[in-house]
């Protein structure tokens, strides 16, 4: 077993995060109950939902785990109506990326839940630690979906600096227990995980976007340059990130040339909205993290936490005996 402080905090055996996987196709809860029935924290995106489906998506949880896991919303926007229905169901973690916590943290603690609290930079960090939250995911530009321009290694021990003793998880390019154990040592208390899981049996997304993954090298999951132009900005409080995609031949056609996805920022908007629609979303903005490189199989989740716990207890416990004198 690998406990860190953190476990303590949220009511978990394994110090790991399953980072929601929202969008219009659907991560399921399956994925969700198989990470936290395996001792670590499932998450349930509300990421184009509405406040009803994430009644459904929290009840449907509920039937499949006991555990604790946590409801995730962004300010990419933000819908106060969804937050309402969230903050209703009592989830035992509410976590929050793409913008500051705000005034939300009194509301969430009030309805007897955790604050978890995505970050991207070093004054990020700071605002969320004075604003009362209760754990901070520092994210780094590695990861798939929206991050800011900071690599993980070089945030995540100025996070740690900057607001511990509140437990602080590393996010963005960690796939397997080398990147567990990497975090412990950069002073941090555990891992938030997004890609390695996307990549796994229970994931609900198309099998093709998953065997996209266990092919691709981590060059291939590139920035999204006109997504600025053709997606939702964030709303009030919200952070500057761009999102990340393994590359296709849509990503490719516009980030070579991002200045005229402006002038046809319409008909942009108007193609993504159909695919979202028809369930193709994934054929022109596969969000993926440059850990894709590290993932070359599609397991069950559990077996994902057990393999990250595994490797990341046994690096642990040699990498001091290779220090020479
Ligand atoms: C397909 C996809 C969808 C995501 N959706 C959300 C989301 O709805 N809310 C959120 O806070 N983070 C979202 N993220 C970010 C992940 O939760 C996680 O923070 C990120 O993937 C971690 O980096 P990694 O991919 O390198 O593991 C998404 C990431 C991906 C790849």
């Amino acid at each position: 077993m690998l406990r860190t402080p953190v476990c303590g905090v949220l009511g978990i055996e394994v110090p790991i995060v399953q980072g929601p996987l929202g969008g219009p196709w659907q991560q399921s809860m399956e994925l969700t109950a198989a990470v936290s029935n395996a001792g670590a924290l499932g998450s349930v995106p509300t990421t184009m939902r509405t406040a009803a489906q994430v009644r459904d998506d929290v009840a449907r949880l509920r039937e499949l785990t006991d555990r604790p896991f946590a409801v995730n919303m962004t300010r990419r926007p933000f819908d106060a109506e969804v937050f309402d229905a969230v903050v209703a169901t009592a989830p035992p973690v509410f976590s929050l990326a793409l913008g500051d916590p705000g005034d939300l943290v009194s509301r969430v603690h009030d309805a007897g839940a955790l604050f978890m609290q995505q970050v991207t930079t070093v004054e990020q960090a700071m605002r969320a630690a004075e604003a009362g939250v209760d754990v901070i995911v520092a994210q780094g530009t590695e990861a798939g979906g929206f991050s800011g321009p900071v690599t993980t290694m070089a945030l995540v021990p100025q996070v740690v600096d900057a607001v511990g003793p509140l437990p602080v998880l590393p996010s963005g390019g960690i796939a397997d227990g080398r990147g567990l154990a990497a975090a412990l040592v950069l002073g941090a208390q555990g891992v938030s995980i997004g890609t390695r899981f996307l990549a796994s049996a229970e994931c609900g997304v198309p099998d093709e976007w998953k065997a996209a993954i266990r092919t691709a090298a981590s060059q291939h999951a590139v920035k999204v340059l006109f997504a600025g132009h053709v997606l939702s900005a964030p709303t009030e409080g919200g952070y500057e990130t761009v999102p990340r995609s393994l590359r296709t031949e849509f990503v490719d056609e516009w980030n070579d040339r991002p200045e005229a996805a402006v002038d046809s920022a319409d008909a942009l908007r108007t193609r993504v909205m159909a695919a979202m629609k028809n369930g193709t979303a994934h054929q022109l903005l596969p969000l993926t993290g440059q850990s894709a490189g590290l993932i070359t199989d599609i397991a069950p989740a559990a077996e994902l936490v057990h393999r990250l716990v595994s490797e990341a207890a046994a690096i642990l416990r040699t990498t001091s005996r290779t220090l020479v004198d």
